[in-house]
Parts: structure tokens; C-alpha cells; sequence
């Protein structure tokens, strides 16, 4: 019987992560976890009650203190499509949104915060058969992941699309404020203190600046036939 592994995909903002790593984990009939709307589920919690300042500065004390209040889950919509829930409540609409992406780099750098979704996050890794994508997938949460992946775009490109696909939602904001928040999220991912985003030294590299969706599926269906067929 074929071995199920664990795929770790991480990368800059709106690389094209969620989608390939959505699409293999259809493919190959793995379960999929977008461990960046965890991230964004909490910071809508803080937003809501009033743990962000006006200036963003976040209130790490009473985000830590209400930590145990906050129950992240997945659950599947008609379309099939995957959706977050805090609480309960679907919140998929809002914490895409520019509202949240403001916030969240910050919310994702309280040691707390990474402390609690690590350890739910390596929860769901258990049985293995997971595709997993956002920052520290493959350095911090399974750093044992078979299979590693690190994806980069220019800032641009990644602006583009993320503006593309917020545009495509209804949501009004223009490029060049979809550009500020993917370079400022860059800059507080990188230089954070806990699992700054970095690729793991065994991961493969994708740069997808110049490849169609067909192409980058292809190659990364290739390089997943390579290493979980190699454990047959
Ligand atoms: O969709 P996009 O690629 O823009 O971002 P995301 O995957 O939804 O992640 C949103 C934010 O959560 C990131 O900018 C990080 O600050 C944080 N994050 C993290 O710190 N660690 C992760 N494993 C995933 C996300």
C-alpha cells in the first residue's frame, strides 16, 4: 500500500501557494490545510474585540489570555470548497479581505499565538496524507515533511494577482495598496523573531513568475510522484 506523506508548501503572500496546494491535495486525494487563514481567523478575533489600536499595535496580553476562546475549524461549502470558521461562524468572506491582511502579520508574530496554532496545526499532520501551506510549514510545524516546497513571484506579480482575485470578489481597493500590504506582510514575515518565513534548506524551489498554473501543476505533481511513489 502506498505510504502517505506530509507536503509542506511555503512562500510569500499571495504566491499561488493556496491554489497548488489546494489543486494537489484534490489530485491526490490528500486532505488540504491553509494554515494562513488560522492565522487570519485569529486576527479577526482581536479586530473584533478591540485588541488592535488604531495605530496596529496589537494587545499580546489579552490575545494570549483569550487564546483558549478562540476554536478555528474547517468545514466544506456546497461547492466543495473548503471554508474557515471561528467559533462557529463562517468567516471565509472576511478574513480575506484587506481589513484582516492589514493586521495579520502582526497577530502572526505573538510567540502565543504560534505556540497554539503550531501545536493544532501538527495535530491535524498526524495521520499523515496532508498538504499544508503558509510560512513555517516546512521549517517550524514538520520540519520531518517528505516533501518541501518554497514558493517566490516579485512582488509584483503577486500583487497583481492577489488584486485580480480581490477585484474578481467585488472588493473595491486599488493595485497599489494590494502592492504596499504584500511588501509590508514580506517585510514583517521575514524579519520576525519566531519562524521568520525562510525556506527549509531540503525544500525545493518553485519560482512562478513566469509559469501558468497548467505548468506549475505539472511540476509539482512530478515532483510528488517522485518522492511518495519512491515510498511504495
Ligand atoms: O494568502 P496569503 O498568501 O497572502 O497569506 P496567508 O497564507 O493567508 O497568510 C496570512 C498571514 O498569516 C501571513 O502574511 C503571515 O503573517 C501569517 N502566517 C504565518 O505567520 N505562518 C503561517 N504558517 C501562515 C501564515
Amino acid at each position: 500500500m502506498e505510504q502517505k506523506i506530509i507536503v509542506a508548501i511555503d512562500g510569500y503572500s499571495s504566491s499561488g501557494k493556496s491554489t497548488m496546494a489546494k489543486a494537489l491535495a484534490k489530485t491526490v486525494g490528500y486532505h488540504y490545510v491553509d494554515s494562513g487563514a488560522m492565522y487570519r481567523a485569529v486576527t479577526l478575533f482581536a479586530m473584533r474585540h478591540g485588541m488592535i489600536a488604531p495605530d496596529g499595535t496589537v494587545d499580546s496580553n489579552a490575545l494570549e489570555a483569550d487564546l483558549p476562546k478562540i476554536h478555528i475549524t474547517f468545514a466544506t461549502d456546497t461547492d466543495g470548497s473548503q471554508v474557515t470558521e471561528l467559533n462557529g461562524e463562517v468567516v471565509e468572506q472576511e478574513i480575506r479581505g484587506l481589513g484582516v491582511a492589514d493586521h495579520v502579520s502582526a497577530v502572526a508574530a505573538i510567540g502565543a499565538v504560534r505556540d497554539r496554532l503550531t501545536a493544532l496545526q501538527r495535530e491535524m499532520g498526524v495521520k499523515k496524507g496532508i498538504v499544508m501551506d503558509g510560512r513555517d510549514i516546512g521549517t517550524t510545524v514538520f520540519p520531518q515533511a517528505e516533501m518541501k516546497v518554497f514558493v517566490q513571484a516579485s512582488p509584483e506579480v503577486r500583487a497583481r494577482r492577489r488584486w485580480l482575485e480581490l477585484a474578481g470578489k467585488g472588493q473595491n481597493v486599488s493595485y497599489q495598496e494590494v502592492l504596499d500590504n504584500v511588501r509590508e506582510r514580506d517585510r514583517i514575515d521575514t524579519t520576525r523573531a519566531i519562524s521568520p518565513l525562510r525556506k527549509a534548506a531540503d525544500a525545493l524551489e518553485l519560482d512562478n513568475d513566469h509559469l501558468t498554473m497548467e505548468e506549475q501543476m505539472q511540476w509539482l505533481l512530478g515532483k510528488f510522484q517522485e518522492i511518495a511513489g519512491g515510498k511504495n
